[in-house]
């Protein structure tokens, strides 16, 4: 099959994830979500006693990540050696301090370097995460910013935590984890020659129909 990239970046709580999964199931493409990458380094580290904020310890706890990650959209599982983290690295205390993985340069080197190689070896992909369109991936046929107004993104969240959280712990957890995400990557404005996709007044379905279409034109 002819190699086709994918590459779809956004804020949390646009929708990123599900869209992706989806439009990779429809167009049956892999799906690579890399920030579950981010997420397994984290919880490796929590695992060992690694001291998040030793640059240099959480790097080499990285270097030798036993990080196993399924590509197929219907099965999304995520190993970190014997252990099925697929559930673990969506809790809060993950998403809470993965930020100290994505502001590690080494850590994030390594990590690009591995998503490059599961891109490669896919060769029909959606990969999305926060840097794909500019660092992973920035020579994908289809390159997509998936946004979402701040107040339709922590909706959304809301909704996904079952109602249960308060504004204040939503905004924490989405607006905060942005700000310190984007101390290492741009993922805001759209670099040039990517397309942005506001979701803001879109349905589920009509934001996978968007990407899909997309695809479908370069296709
Ligand atoms: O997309 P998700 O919320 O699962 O990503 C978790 C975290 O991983 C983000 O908050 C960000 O810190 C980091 N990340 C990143 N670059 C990516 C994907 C995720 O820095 N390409």
């Amino acid at each position: 099959a002819r190699r086709l990239v994918v590459a779809v970046d956004g804020p949390s709580g646009s929708g990123k994830s599900s869209v992706c999964r989806a439009a990779a199931r429809r167009l049956r493409a892999a799906y690579l979500d890399t920030g579950a990458m981010y997420r397994a380094a984290t919880w490796y580290c929590l695992d060992r006693g690694v001291d998040l904020d030793d640059e240099g310890a959480v790097a080499l706890a990285v270097e030798d990540l036993p990080l196993s990650l399924s590509t197929d959209p219907d099965h999304q599982t995520v190993t970190v050696g014997q252990a099925d983290v697929t559930e673990a690295i969506r809790e809060a205390r993950i998403s809470e301090r993965v930020s100290a993985i994505a502001t590690n340069r080494e850590a994030r080197a390594l990590l690009v370097a591995a998503q490059r190689r599961l891109v490669d070896e896919a060769g029909f992909v959606v990969a999305e995460g926060r840097d794909i369109t500019t660092v992973v991936a920035p020579d994908a046929q289809v390159r997509v910013l998936l946004t979402a107004s701040a107040e339709v993104r922590l909706a959304r969240r809301g909704l996904q935590m079952g109602g249960t959280q308060s504004t204040e712990a939503l905004q924490r957890q989405v607006l905060a984890r942005d700000a310190k995400d984007s101390t290492a990557v741009n993922f805001t404005e759209a670099a040039d020659g990517v397309a942005v996709l506001d979701s803001s007044d879109l349905t589920f379905e009509e934001t996978v129909d968007a990407l899909v279409s997309r695809v479908e034109s370069v296709r």
